[in-house]
């Protein structure tokens, strides 16, 4: 990446400038041309076509998930993106609820005060008892006075209104503060498949607080050449945290959000994206769809509002992708 925050060749110049996409491979014409017509069966098969992904790479076989007969050791994820409104609470969402539907036992963590997560979910942020930062900040509240259900079968949520703003602020003056949510969160790995940490748009002490909980981080991208700003600033707290706080960290993936295919613009912003981070980028992308927006505002995942909506199915993909990457592997 370059030292603006950008990506290595990205010039912000305009489209003629770019490098071509990359073109599907032709299959071989097979040699068997003096076979008459009335002898139906050639001497080779044509190569099967190779299927290319909006990445522009060949799309992997992503296997249906095996159900699985025991539950826990967890693996902790944390949904990561400075950027405001690139598709994190909506990832966490639907991700979580395509797992479950899996038959993944998911935790779903508000750790952002804006609280979208939990309103996502039909909660209404001022009728809630413990929230997230009860759990944070006062010893004698458990995980279980403050976990509820989430809707989705086989789906928990930690919410989160306001108040965790204030742990912030607190936290500072806390003895091993980085290490909080982590602490909180040890008596549900044994519970739970995955859990899902939804982060504020911000580097600031909570997030890095659940890059130090996590095993794996899911840095989700809006399709626009902006949004390729400041991922290089991203990458370096990822890189202090894995150095000083977590040396566990992984990137799971980098995903590609809000994609419009009609656009050259998106398809080059994904082609930039596998240039910088090559196979960490998702094969599956989310693409622009309203039915989001529709069902935040019915507080369920778009799995259960739109089952068989494209924008379920692309999170479907994804819960098969994350599964065979670093859940199931
Ligand atoms: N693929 C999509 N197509 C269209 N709209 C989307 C898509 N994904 C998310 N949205 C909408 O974009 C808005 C921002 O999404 P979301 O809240 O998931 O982003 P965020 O990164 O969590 O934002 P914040 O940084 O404020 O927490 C929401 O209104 C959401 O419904
Ligand atoms: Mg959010």
């Amino acid at each position: 990446m370059t030292a603006d925050g950008g990506f290595p060749g990205h010039t912000g110049s305009s489209a003629t400038e770019m490098p071509p996409l990359v073109q599907a491979p032709r299959p071989p014409v097979p040699a068997n041309s003096e076979v008459s017509s009335s002898e139906a069966v050639p001497l080779r098969q044509p190569a099967p076509s190779v299927e290319l992904g909006p990445t522009g790479r060949p799309m992997p076989h992503l296997p249906e998930p095996k159900p699985l007969t025991s539950h826990g050791n967890a693996r902790v994820i944390a949904m990561c993106n400075q950027k405001g409104g690139v598709g994190k609470t909506t990832t966490t969402i639907n991700l979580g609820a395509s797992l479950a539907e899996y038959g993944r036992k998911v935790l779903l963590v508000d750790f952002d005060p804006q609280g979208s997560l939990s309103v996502g979910l039909g909660l209404h942020p001022h009728e809630m008892e413990y929230t997230i930062y009860n759990l944070v900040m006062e010893p004698d509240v458990t995980l279980d006075d403050v976990v509820v259900p989430s809707g989705v079968a086989g789906m928990d949520l930690l919410p989160s209104n306001i108040d965790l703003s204030a742990a912030e602020v607190q936290l500072v003056h806390e003895v091993a503060r980085e290490q909080t949510l982590q602490r909180v969160l040890a008596p549900a790995l044994e519970k739970y498949d995955v859990i899902l940490i939804d982060c504020q748009p911000s580097l600031g002490l909570l997030t890095v607080n659940a890059l130090t909980a996590a095993h794996g981080v899911i840095v989700p991208l809006e399709c626009e050449y902006f949004a390729l700003r400041g991922v290089a600033l991203l990458k370096t707290t990822i890189d202090k945290v894995k150095e000083r706080l977590n040396p566990g960290l992984e990137i799971d993936g980098v995903l590609g959000t809000m994609f419009d295919g009609r656009t050259l613009h998106g398809r080059e912003v994904l082609e930039r994206l596998v240039q910088a981070w090559g196979d960490k980028v998702f094969h599956t992308v989310i693409r622009r769809t309203v039915k989001f927006s529709d069902s935040t505002v019915a507080g369920e995942p778009i799995t259960s509002y739109a089952s068989s909506s494209t924008g379920a199915e692309a999170y479907r993909q994804l819960a098969r992708e994350v599964l065979a990457r670093c859940l199931d592997g």
